[in-house]
């Protein structure tokens, strides 16, 4: 360019090279490795004792990785990882806490809140990449935490902090870190509701895992997910409650969701969904009421709600199901989502159930992946849906048909296998 889009001065922009071009002939070829010789011996896994925070990970932090917690500000990003810091430095080692957003008091006072305060967790209240390098390579730390990585900054980049070029020099670095030093390395990066804010988007090719915090702020519940795990399954997840004491595992995932149901009522029906490799009780709540004017609605909360226009078609089409003259509203109960197929049929059980106005039979779970033709397709794992709607007392299941070989191993279990929607409906 010749003249400064900025300014309009002509001549007067410079040429920075950031790269030094190689010499010529100057690289010697490095040395490859078979890939049968390479030894592939698991590296031990540090418990950061927060159960579920470890399941997420695949297991526990793997030394020297570096892993991303993504999540709307509020949401309890510092709060998630000061509890797994201070449980991490009473179990395996000294951990650095750096904050870039707090001070020490107000960390100390979040400590107490937890009941986290311990002598072998050290606060770093810093913004300089290079002063945190410091402190990391003098420490000998189990783990280290930067809270967040948006707010910290290089003074080799002349960009501000939490600009791209900032975020990924700095993030390069500390990974730079945590392999030659064999450190676990957490980073808190914030997102907003559309998950553009520079950071956590420029960071997930670069770091080894990125997990999710995410949920309602109304709601208490979180859910971690991983997103991306280079040691361990993605869409594993991790299930706690915000209390006034901090973030508080739930144990039974299964009952969370569907503790305060009305089991009489129509409109209402039971998934058991596969979140990552937890089978999961969730309700399903439809409603339908008449249209009041123009094209009727599909609403869902939790739910893709093109699917649920496509299954209201389906209902309407093969189930004989007169929609459209209705609204059609969906709700997950609890807070809950999902994006399994299994959770078709139970869709369309509610919508069905509430249009209706018959609850369906009591004690009832209901999977299965809907078609466009009608048909009611098998899914994976229902030997495991089954065997959790059983632990949690339920007595009958709607599943389809191609499933029915599963249902085997249950004999106190009433299974209607379903093949089509016109035997759903039936
Ligand atoms: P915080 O961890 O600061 O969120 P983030 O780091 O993601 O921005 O905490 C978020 C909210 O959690 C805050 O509004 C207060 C609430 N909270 C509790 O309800 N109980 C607690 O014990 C703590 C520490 C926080
Ligand atoms: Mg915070």
């Amino acid at each position: 360019m010749g003249r400064c889009p900025e300014c309009g001065a002509w001549g007067t922009l410079e040429e920075e090279s950031g790269r030094k071009e190689p010499a010529a002939g100057g690289v010697a070829a490095p040395r490859v490795v078979p890939l049968s010789d390479v030894s592939a011996e698991e590296a031990p896994r540090l418990p950061t004792g927060v159960p579920d925070f470890d399941r997420v990970l695949g297991g526990g932090l793997v030394p020297g990785s570096m892993v991303l917690l993504g999540g709307e500000p509020g949401i309890g990003k510092s709060t998630l990882l000061l509890q797994v810091a201070a449980r991490m430095a009473n179990t395996v080692g000294p951990v650095l806490y750096v904050s870039a957003e707090e001070s020490a008091r107000q960390i100390k006072m979040r400590a107490n809140r937890l009941g986290s305060v311990t002598s072998r967790l050290f606060l770093l209240p810093e913004t300089s990449l290079e002063k945190i390098l410091a402190a990391c390579e003098k420490g000998g730390y189990a783990a280290v935490v930067i809270d967040s990585i948006q707010t910290i900054a290089s003074a080799g980049s002349q960009t501000p902090a939490g600009s791209v070029g900032q975020v990924r020099e700095c993030a390069a670095r500390l990974l730079a870190f945590a392999k030659s030093s064999d450190v676990p390395v957490l980073l808190v990066g914030h997102v907003t509701k559309d998950g553009t804010l520079a950071g956590p988007k420029a960071l997930e090719h670069l770091v080894d895992a990125v997990l999710s915090f995410e949920g309602e702020r109304v709601h208490a519940h979180r859910v971690v997910r991983a997103v991306k795990n280079r040691f361990g399954a993605v869409h594993e997840l991790g299930l706690f409650e915000m209390t006034g004491s901090g973030l508080v595992e739930v144990v039974s995932p299964s009952t969370f969701y569907v503790k305060s149901r009305l089991a009489s009522r129509a409109g209402s029906a039971v998934l058991v969904s596969i979140e990552g490799t937890r089978p999961m009780l969730v309700e399903v709540q439809a409603l339908t009421v008449e249209a009041k004017f123009g094209s009727p609605r599909r609403t869902a909360i939790g739910y893709d709600a093109t699917r649920l226009t496509l299954l209201a078609a389906v209902l309407e089409r093969h189930g004989g199901l007169r929609l459209g003259a209705h609204d059609v509203f969906l709700n997950l109960a609890g807070g809950a989502t999902t994006e399994e197929p299994a959770a078709d049929l139970a869709v369309c059980a509610a919508v069905a159930s509430s249009l209706l106005n018959r609850p369906l039979p009591e004690s009832t779970v209901v999977f299965g992946e809907v078609g466009l033709l009608g048909e009611v397709r098998a899914v994976t794992e229902a030997g495991r849906r089954l065997k959790e709607a059983v632990t949690l007392g339920f007595r009958s299941a709607l599943l389809p048909a191609g499933n029915a070989g599963d249902a085997a191993g249950f004999p106190d279990l009433s299974v209607t296998p379903i093949a089509s929607i016109e035997k759903l409906i039936a």
